[in-house]
């Protein structure tokens, strides 16, 4: 066959494509200017992996084909920034950025000629990139200012960040081979709303906002997840071993434009605050057309030079501040007041809101958080209420309006007496802010239940959210619920929304997802999307309901089936004993070692375990002594759940002996200190007292090894520990 002559090498072919590619990238995720369709790209693309498949000694990792399919650092390996990474000082008002520009004036020289940077305050995560002879080697989330995490793999996947700078573009905007660059990880609106949607899909909870969006994908563990989601990277700062690069601000934020990085195009540098006011002003006015969150300005002083001079105060810079806007809020009227019930039988109160427009969404509900909040603001159904939007989806209510063209509610906000899910009574109990259901099997608690039990940190179940459980239970939950009509105190309300299921209930416990099968399925039918209804109505037809597709059927399976692994604490955790969190789980399993230990136990042993004070001993010990709660665990016990803690044993040479570990030992980390003591059958515990049986002190021991002194208590170093365990 003919075969057409090129006169390229395939090195030269994939350097062109690399280039065509890098360019397209450039033009689509860092310019919004697309010059090419997807197909195209898809082409360019397609080409690019078949050449390098045929010559994989020619695979670089710069390649836009080696964008996806690195791997997470082991737990997100913690890396320490080249120079902290700080925050900023808030002004709220003109007069507060008034004062922070005369103390900046105030500091510098008579003749200092000042400028500034006004930037967007872009409402994300701030990310450090280390690039080494112009390509990328880390990504580092921000931590706590000093030590942040490595991100890189997931970092990698966001086409506005270059796999590397040509030594061309370094050229042309000034940078060496090795060089940081810091700014902010944004998620934008759209891929924000297409992600709940999903999630909602998938029966996950929704993230509150882009921000925690953002902030939970660049940690995901799958680096090919989060390459589906669009997350963008602002550059605004360029630094050379610690130190900023260039002289000024502003020349920073062009160079990063040149080299290629996404930067925010609305930047500006002025010479006077009232020029930074009016920047303000146009950044608040368009603030609801961005397409992603902005949640104030950053003024920064242009000039390095004065920026050293000025320094910083604790954590954050004296030469920049952040103008917060003001939360967005609207007034409306309060119509109703609607009750939720939660995990622990808790009612919550939710306003239902005459609709209103706020920030370009529209609010008909907000919280109102329990009956100490109602009093407080002293609202009243019928009243004008200032509700206000944060970052979050969910608005609350701040005041109520009181004036002439806002005349007062007339009705008092009543907690039912009754339970509006299940109808049995509602209790406070002394001194307890909040009412609660006492039906242990109220509907309304079990879907929380399940909610909470197949939660990331509990038994972390994927797939098991909201919609899920609604689809498990047969009817809709979460939907707070107007109160009973016999519990009002006017007649004026005739609603009557106690819940029917529209089809029985798959599971009545927790232990009953253990029985479902993967054929269950095949019974549970979804309702369809907003956009598939959206979709359907634009064709004239009525959108119907989805099963369960088998793909997702099987892994809600496995992922169930696979949680029975979970070790005791988190099955402890599951079971959503009050007061008892992670913490407390995890000495209840340390201290007893199983299931059968703790419920053997009287509030008086479990006292004595570490970590539990008497309210929280009387707690568990009630709650073993339901007979539902047992026949609860009974059932978890037989669907084959971990019942015993799960630990190395080295024999119980240390069985009775309390150990507190404090300073640095030579050899052992405090964790496996901890884990060679419990091993012998030891305690550890964070503080001592004339219990302690010996106190192990490393180098730079503390305040512990004085109080073990003072008490008079053994203190022993590694070596003398090490002896002991044998
Ligand atoms: S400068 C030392 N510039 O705001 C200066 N930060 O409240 C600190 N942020 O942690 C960073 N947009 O995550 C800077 N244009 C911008 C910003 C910005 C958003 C975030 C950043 C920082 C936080 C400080």
């Amino acid at each position: 066959m003919f075969k057409p002559v090129t006169a390229e090498t395939p090195q030269q072919q994939i350097d062109t494509l690399r280039a065509e590619l890098v360019h397209h990238e450039h033009l689509y995720y860092v310019l919004d200017d697309p010059q090419i369709t997807d197909a195209q790209y898809d082409k360019l693309m397609n080409r690019l992996k078949a050449l390098e498949a045929e010559h994989p000694d020619l695979v670089t990792p710069d390649s836009p084909t080696q964008r996806v399919g690195g791997k997470v650092k082991e737990g997100f390996a913690k890396v320490a920034h080249s120079r902290p990474m700080l925050s900023l000082d808030n002004v709220n008002n003109e007069a507060e950025l008034r004062a922070w520009a005369d103390r900046v004036t105030g500091s510098l020289h008579p003749n200092d000629v000042l400028e500034f940077t006004c930037e967007y305050k872009l409402d994300g995560l701030s990310l450090a990139l280390q690039y080494a002879g112009g390509a990328l080697q880390t990504g580092v989330t921000r931590g706590d200012g000093s030590v942040g995490e490595d991100v890189t793999a997931n970092v990698r996947t966001m086409r506005s960040v270059p796999l590397s700078v040509s030594t061309d573009k370094r050229k042309a905007a000034g940078l060496p081979a090795d060089f940081e660059v810091r700014g902010e990880v944004v998620m934008p609106q759209t891929s924000f709303l297409k992600l709940n949607e999903e999630r909602e899909r998938a029966g996950q909870s929704p993230a509150a906002n882009p921000r925690n969006a953002a902030a939970g994908t660049i940690r995901t563990v799958e680096p090919s997840v989060v390459a589906q989601r669009r997350l963008d990277y602002y550059a605004y700062f360029l630094l050379k071993d610690g130190e900023f690069l260039l002289p000024t601000q502003s020349e920073t934020l062009a160079a990063l434009a040149a080299a290629g990085f996404r930067t925010n195009p609305h930047a500006r540098t002025v010479g006077t605050v009232d020029e930074v006011l009016a920047f303000v002003g146009k950044a608040e006015a368009q603030r609801d057309a961005l397409g992603y969150e902005i949640d104030g300005v950053v003024i920064k002083v242009n000039a390095v030079s004065q920026q050293r001079r000025l320094g910083f105060t604790g954590k954050a810079p004296r030469w920049a501040v952040a103008y917060k806007f003001p939360a967005r809020g609207a007034v409306t009227q309060l119509l109703d007041v609607l009750f939720q019930v939660g995990r622990t039988g808790k009612l919550t109160p939710v306003a239902a809101l005459a609709p209103v427009g706020i920030g370009g969404i529209t609010v008909a509900r907000a919280t109102l958080h329990n009956p100490d909040e109602i009093a407080r603001l002293g609202v009243r159904i019928g009243d004008f209420v200032a509700v206000e939007r944060g970052g979050d989806v969910i608005p609350k209510i701040t005041e109520v309006v009181d004036d002439a063209e806002h005349p007062r509610g007339t009705r008092d906000i009543v907690f039912p007496t009754r339970c509006p899910k299940c109808k049995e009574p509602v209790l406070r109990e002394e001194g307890e802010i909040d009412f609660r259901c006492v039906n242990a099997s109220c509907p309304a608690r079990l879907s929380e239940e399940l909610l909470h039990f197949a939660s990331r940190g509990v038994m972390n179940i994927e797939g098991l959210g909201e919609a899920m459980v609604a689809q498990l239970l047969g009817h809709p939950i979460n939907d707070p619920v107007s109160l009973p009509a016999d519990d009002l105190p006017a007649a004026d309300n005739t609603e009557q929304t106690a819940e029917e299921p529209t089809r029985a209930a798959l599971v009545h416990t927790v232990a009953d997802l253990y029985s479902l099968s993967k054929e269950t399925r095949c019974e549970l039918k979804f309702p369809p999307s907003e956009a598939e209804q959206a979709k359907a109505a634009k064709e004239g037809k009525v959108a119907s309901a989805r099963r369960l597709g088998e793909k997702r059927g099987t892994l809600l399976y496995e992922q169930i089936q696979r949680s029975k692994q979970s070790p005791l604490y988190r099955v402890l955790l599951g079971l959503g004993i009050r007061h008892v969190g992670e913490r407390t789980a995890q000495d209840l399993a340390g201290s007893f070692g199983s299931m059968d230990a703790i419920m053997a136990a009287d509030a008086e042993a479990l006292v004595q375990a570490e970590g539990i004070g008497p309210i929280v001993a009387q707690t568990i010990y009630d709650f073993f002594q339901l007979e539902k709660n047992r026949a609860l665990i009974e059932a978890l016990r037989k669907a084959g759940l971990q019942f015993t803690a799960e630990k190395k044993t080295i024999g119980d040479t240390l069985a009775g002996l309390t150990f507190v570990l404090t300073g640095t030992l030579p050899t052992l980390t405090r964790d496996e200190a901890k884990e060679w003591i419990e091993a012998a059958g030891g305690k550890v515990s964070g503080t001592v007292s004339k219990k302690t049986s010996h106190v192990v002190a490393g180098e730079e021991a503390g305040s512990k090894l004085d109080k073990a002194r003072e008490l008079g208590v053994s203190v022993l170093d590694e070596a003398a520990l090490l002896q002991l365990l044998g």
